[in-house]
């Protein structure tokens, strides 16, 4: 099986202390930091924007990977084209996505993510299993930090485990809202391979927790 990866979410971080956060997640040997972006109307919350994202990208070597939960033009996905980001996930939901906007993305040399909200059929996502590189299922519902996995959202990445599996080439799969060591497990056993933890992961010492915790899990699926 492919590796678990590690995405912890930045927006769950303590901003006054942003450059002690990335030499943390540096030490813990992260794989990628995950950079939550929200406009107040795909989703009712604001976040940051790409001057924080390219602040943080150039300030380490832990490789980017975006998820904008906005409503979507090639100007504003363009203004996320930084150095160090190797991923650009973008909701299917959201105003303004098109077959065109995915091509865009990829066309510019970043790895193409599709998101699915809670309530979004799996299937909505077949007709871009040809350019797809990773699927992204929302086990929350899009917009705030610190909430509770929706179970029923589990079945979910079993079937989009179902759907890549034969295709020939490699999607991967990364589960994002209300993770934590408690359903980790789970998540890995039906298919998820890359994890976002925001609140769980940046609270006391759970990073350094969360990762010997991974370890262990594939140690054990290996
Ligand atoms: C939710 C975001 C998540 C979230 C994760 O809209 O996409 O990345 O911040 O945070 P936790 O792990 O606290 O749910
Ligand atoms: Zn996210």
């Amino acid at each position: 099986m492919s590796k678990i990866k590690m995405a912890p979410s930045i927006f769950a971080a303590n901003f006054l202390n942003l450059g002690e956060e990335i030499d943390r997640l540096e030490k813990l040997g992260v794989d990628y930091i995950h950079y939550d972006i929200m406009d107040n109307h795909f989703v009712p919350n604001i976040s940051f924007g790409p001057l924080v994202v390219e602040t943080i990208s150039k300030s380490t070597s832990i490789k980017g990977d975006v998820h904008l939960m906005i409503d979507l033009s090639k100007d504003v996905v363009s203004r996320f084209f930084v150095k160090g980001i190797e991923i650009i996930t973008v909701h299917i939901e959201a105003d303004g996505f098109s077959r065109e906007l995915c091509e865009f993305i990829k066309e510019n040399g970043f790895r193409l993510g599709l998101a699915i909200k809670p309530k979004t059929e799996v299937e909505a996502v077949i007709p871009y299993l040809d350019i797809v590189d990773m699927v992204l299922v929302m086990t929350v519902e899009p917009g705030f930090s610190g909430q509770k996995l929706i179970q029923e959202t589990i079945p979910k990445v079993r079937k989009v485990r179902d759907l890549i599996s034969g295709l020939g080439r490699e999607v991967e799969i990364e589960v994002d809202g209300g993770v934590n060591i408690d359903n980790a497990s789970e998540l890995v056993e039906n298919g998820a391979n890359v994890l976002v933890m925001g609140s769980f992961f940046f609270s006391g010492n759970n990073g350094e927790k969360v990762v010997n915790f991974l370890r262990g899990i594939h140690e054990k699926v290996s």
